[in-house]
């Protein structure tokens, strides 16, 4: 299998590109791309860790041939950080790196899994589904927006909440990736049985999980957003769509397409195969709070999808 990152020597690409060196499969191939010219130290860097992993690195404009014959291909790739950006004014910025780098997909390797990191992921997912469509060849079965920080958060944070293993605790967190539209269902979290929560407790995490990013942008004092725990969770991510792609059944959280029941794109649990994603999963029961914050972020993820599909139809 062949995995490319775009965007691959900046914090997130370079933790990233790390922890799959050290856990993609033998035999596997990492190939790293970055406009920066640091891409290639940083790949021979890479490569010098003893694992039967090959790494190859390029540069300059044309991502090209890092993407030839990739399966799955993860774009981090982002304008620089600046300390007063959020997730939507990153838009401004990343919507025209998206789209020059999805158009090179098209040609190159349309038939590759996406995992879009770059954000705002609500919008840059429906910037490459549309440029995807434009190109002839969009197969909602292989974008995917990687959520998976906020399960690993929203695991994290019950884990200690509740003394519990965080290895076996399991939180679903649908919608979006952005504020409100983060919506994590602790009425369906369990560690081996269901865990109960007070309403106070539900509050707090559910406002832990939605602010942990900015509460890093915070505390690293403007150089930056979350890397390292985000290279934990691309690579978890990654893993569990090459598995798919394998034939393995796995089921993993994303934002994807499904079939437009709550807004286009749905941050929800997919059951992964050879072909991507195979089936979009029901999301359960939901409480009568949880009910609520759901029709509150329906209007702001809709809103956040069309400012992606507007930047590229217009
Ligand atoms: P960074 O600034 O450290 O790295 C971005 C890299 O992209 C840089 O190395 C830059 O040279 C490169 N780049 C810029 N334009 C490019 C292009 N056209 N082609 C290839 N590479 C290009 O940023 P970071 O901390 O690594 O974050 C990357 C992105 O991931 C940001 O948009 C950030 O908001 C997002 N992010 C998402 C999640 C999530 O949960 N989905 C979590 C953390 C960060
Ligand atoms: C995160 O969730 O940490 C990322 O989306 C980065 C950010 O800007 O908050």
């Amino acid at each position: 299998m062949k995995v490319t990152i775009l965007g691959a020597s900046g914090g997130v690409g370079q933790a990233l590109s790390l922890l799959l060196k050290v856990r993609l499969p033998i035999g596997s191939h990492l190939s790293l791309y970055d406009i920066a010219p640091s891409m290639l130290g940083v790949a021979r860097d890479l490569s010098h860790i003893p694992t039967e992993v090959k790494v190859t690195g390029f540069t300059g404009e044309d991502p090209t041939k890092a993407l030839e014959g990739a399966n799955l291909v993860l774009i981090t790739a982002s304008a620089a950080f600046t300390p007063t950006s959020d997730r939507s004014e990153l838009f401004t910025y990343n919507a025209s790196i998206i789209k020059s780098l999805v158009e090179k997909i098209a040609v190159t390797c349309p038939t590759a899994c996406i995992g879009m990191i770059s954000n705002p992921v609500n919008s840059t997912v429906a910037i490459a589904a549309e440029v995807l469509k434009k190109a002839g060849v969009y197969d909602k079965r292989k974008l995917f927006g990687v959520t998976t920080l906020d399960i690993l958060r929203a695991e994290t944070f019950v884990a200690d909440l509740k003394s519990k293993d965080v290895s076996k605790v399991k939180v679903p967190v649908i919608g979006g990736h952005s504020g409100i539209t983060i919506l994590p269902l602790f009425s369906q979290a369990y560690e081996q049985v269901k865990l109960q929560f007070t309403d106070e407790e539900i509050e707090k995490l559910t406002k832990s999980v939605q602010d942990a990013g900015v509460e890093v942008v915070k505390d690293k004092a403007g150089t930056g957003s979350a890397t390292l725990s985000m290279g934990e969770a691309g690579t978890r991510f990654a893993l569990a769509v090459l598995k798919g792609l394998a034939s393995e059944d796995i089921v993993e959280y994303a934002y994807v397409e499904g079939d437009g029941e709550y807004t286009r794109f749905f941050a929800q649990a997919v059951s992964l195969g050879r072909n991507g994603i195979e089936k979009v999963l029901p999301l359960g029961e939901l409480s009568a709070s949880e009910k609520i914050a759901f029709e509150s972020l329906i209007p702001l993820l809709k809103a956040e999808i069309e400012v992606g599909e507007k930047y590229i139809n217009g």
